[in-house]
């Protein structure tokens, strides 16, 4: 029977959502949008983000995925049998977006290497992009691939595969349970070494001062929620399936915030540590806060070489500490990524677990293969662009109209509460049915508005129509496809869980 793999405890299952949820984004993305963003004046809109969708959308894919005992697939199309396709896409999109998190966690890898040496010499940023990345000229100059990326490419696929090929327990449980806690030990060493610098102060005071001018501006606002999305892994189909894992009798609500709260908690700690070292490099440089980091990709891979040079003490080490956090952030998120698509196609083609990888991780693998071309970084940027942002709205938008409104809220609320901690209130059915929706429509009019009036990274259109649209494309009709397949588990016609007690 498809699907039958279980969460061995509660921990396990909290541990997983949480690494998950905690991963690239929290380190390297959450550092360089709240820096783009104006410091403090990102953190408002951050945590607004946080209550009144991060949190509602999580609760709405626990209890989803645990309601219907199915992926995202299953459960659109128990919902009705016309919407299947609803629930590939965001498993699709997890693929996309996964084809390029590889990449990331290959550089990361070098970089503990290169830490050990100190390879990057004096000027982190030519040794990034000149020697490691050895970035072409553009789009469609792709001369051949960089060694050096592919090398620590291949073994990062290899740590997946031997992970998810495992199943739920055995595997991504087992391996959560390690990383998360060495995870949680290192950060704490990178922030305490970060906030005891000289000038530390000054970079935490930028980062904690709201500034509101900045605030009232939308840009600020659409990328706050896209971070929100994008950091506690929602609109995936990650969480659904994970849900759907869990035991029948297991809590929702509490496991949910619990989930969302140490996701962003991590990341508003580890911003002390981020901020504490730019404020150190600002005042050794002697140059403006604002001019410590010039190009946002690199935050980690050329702020964080510089920083480290500049350490009065232990610089090794620490370069060695923090390439190692991003990697154990980073696996613990790719394992959730391989997982989604891999869990839908267990559930609807009772495909064996070791297929289903073997099929991911063989295509995975040769789409990724572009990025570590020479002209892999414009291609990730674009994709970046079009599936994290475009695809994680949209899904987001219709789970909120389609749940809320069309199957109905107050039905996944009365589900989860008597099985939950705490239970929640109509506030919730609130955010699902209006709050939500109507930020992410904004959001998206606001995207594509400003996509249509100069090409995104002023990147030449072809390459956006090729690889930004095309990759939208790709993920809709491979979607509809699939869905298209005749049902080869018995999954839909097994009864829906109704109120328990
Ligand atoms: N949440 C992960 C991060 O912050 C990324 C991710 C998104 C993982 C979606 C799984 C699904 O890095």
């Amino acid at each position: 029977m498809a699907n039958n793999d279980q969460w061995q405890s509660r921990i396990g299952f909290v541990l997983a959502c949480i690494g998950s949820a905690v991963g690239l984004g929290n380190i390297w993305r959450f550092s360089y949008m709240t820096y783009e963003n104006g410091g403090g004046a990102f953190l408002i809109p951050y945590f607004v983000a946080l209550l009144t969708a991060g949190i509602p959308i999580m609760l709405l894919e626990f209890g989803v995925g645990h309601k219907f005992n199915s992926t995202s697939v299953g459960a659109f199309a128990k919902i009705n049998k016309k919407w299947e396709a609803l629930g590939w896409w965001p498993q699709l999109a997890s693929f996309g977006l996964m084809s390029y998190y590889m990449v990331i966690l290959a550089w990361a890898l070098s970089y503990v290497g290169y830490a050990f040496t100190g390879a990057w010499g004096g000027d982190p940023n030519a040794f990034f992009f000149g020697n490691y990345l050895q970035l072409s000229s553009g789009f469609w100059d792709l001369q051949g691939f960089s060694m050096p990326v592919i090398i620590s490419f291949v073994l990062i696929w290899i740590i997946n595969y031997v992970i998810t090929v495992q199943g739920v327990s055995a595997g991504i449980e087992k391996a959560c349970k390690i990383f998360m806690p060495l995870l949680f030990a290192l950060s704490i060493i990178i922030v305490i070494r970060g906030v005891t610098l000289p000038g530390a102060w000054e970079g935490i005071n930028w980062y904690l001062a709201p500034n509101f001018t900045k605030i009232a501006n939308a840009q600020v606002w659409v990328a706050a929620y896209g971070q929100i999305f994008f950091t506690l892994s929602v609109a995936f189909g990650v969480m659904i399936a994970y849900a759907s894992y869990l035991p029948r009798k297991s809590d929702i609500v509490n496991n949910a915030f619990i989930t969302c709260l140490a996701n962003c908690g991590y990341s508003f700690f580890m911003g002390f540590g981020t901020f504490g070292i730019i404020g150190y490099m600002a005042k050794t440089q002697g140059v403006a806060f604002q001019d410590v980091i010039t190009q946002s990709i690199g935050l980690a891979f050329v702020a964080y070489p510089k920083a480290i040079d500049l350490l009065p003490a232990a610089n090794t080490l620490f370069g060695i500490m923090f390439f190692t956090a991003l990697i154990f952030a980073g696996l613990s998120s790719s394992v959730s990524l391989i997982e989604a698509l891999a869990s839908g196609l267990i559930e609807k083609f009772d495909m064996p677990r070791k297929k289903a990888i073997n099929t991911i991780a063989a295509v995975g693998f040769l789409i990724g293969l572009m990025y570590t071309t020479k002209a892999g970084l414009y291609i990730f940027d674009t994709v970046d662009q079009y599936v994290a942002k475009y695809i994680i709205i949209m899904v987001g938008l219709y789970e909120c109209i389609l749940i809320g409104w069309i199957y109905g809220s107050d039905k996944i609320r009365n589900y989860v509460n008597p099985l939950s901690d705490f239970a929640i209130g109509k506030w919730w059915d609130v955010c699902i049915k209006y709050i939500t929706p109507v930020i992410l429509g904004v959001s998206f009019v606001q995207l594509v508005y400003g996509d249509l009036v100069r090409p995104y990274g002023g990147y030449p259109w072809s390459g956006i129509i090729v690889f930004g649209w095309g990759s939208i494309a790709a993920v809709i009709i491979v979607g509809i496809v699939l869905a298209s397949k005749p049902w080869k588990s018995d999954v839909l016609s097994r009864p829906v869980e109704e109120v328990q007690e």
